[in-house]
């Protein structure tokens, strides 16, 4: 995939929508892919944004969504949960592509998801839920790594949860030299729909 792949001249709402699935797709499997990390952003009780990077989990096409996992003891968690609102962001300057969605954050701990999402999950991942200490809690000393558990240890499943997010609108912005490019995908239009939008 090149700079080219994503000439939005080239495309039609649904085969756009069909290159940024495969891509997330793509991106859930590789550690190395561009899109492999993104930037949850979320809203503090106070109305002030918060946003951080997280590891793409999951991509589901129909519904739209994608998944991340998170501490349930973390500022995010509490924030989605009283406004489920968020805001997830994208970019590869390999590519020179940046996607921008419009979500709503469903959470999932101690059900049937989060079980197979741990079950699923390395024993590298799970440690850090098994840690004592919740994310943000102030400390005097940074705490050392946590032991990694042994895949039958489930004490870290309490504070673990899956964050399907389901996403309404996505937006493409595409960088080149001939003029940039950006639309917005109305995932919620079936068939799916697109605005072009000055860069
Ligand atoms: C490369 C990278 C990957 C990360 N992946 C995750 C993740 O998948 N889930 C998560 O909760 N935090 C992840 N973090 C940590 C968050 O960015 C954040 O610092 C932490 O979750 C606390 O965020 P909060 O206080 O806003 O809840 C990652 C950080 C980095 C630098």
């Amino acid at each position: 995939m090149t700079n080219a792949t994503w000439n939005l001249n080239e495309h039609t709402a649904e085969s756009l929508w069909t290159l940024c699935g495969q891509t997330l797709e793509a991106a859930v499997q590789s550690a190395r892919h561009p899109f492999h990390l993104l930037t949850v952003s979320t809203l503090t009780p106070a109305g002030t944004p918060d946003a951080r990077t997280v590891v793409l989990r999951h991509f589901g096409e129909d519904p739209a969504e994608i998944a991340f996992h998170t501490d349930t003891r973390s500022a995010k968690y509490r924030q989605m949960k009283a406004q489920p609102a968020v805001h997830l962001h994208w970019y590869s300057a390999d590519l020179r592509v940046q996607l921008r969605a419009a979500a709503t954050a469903e959470l999932h701990n101690g059900d049937g998801r989060a079980q197979a999402a741990w079950t699923n999950s390395r024993t590298t991942s799970r440690a850090c839920y098994t840690s004592p200490i919740g994310p943000g809690t102030p400390v005097a000393e940074f705490p050392v790594a946590p032991t990694i558990p042994l895949d039958d240890d489930p004490s870290g499943l309490i504070h673990f949860a899956v964050v399907s997010c389901r996403l309404s609108l996505v937006e493409v912005l595409t960088l080149h030299a001939s003029g940039h490019q950006r639309v917005r995908l109305s995932l919620t239009d079936i068939p799916v729909t697109w605005e072009r939008l000055a860069p």
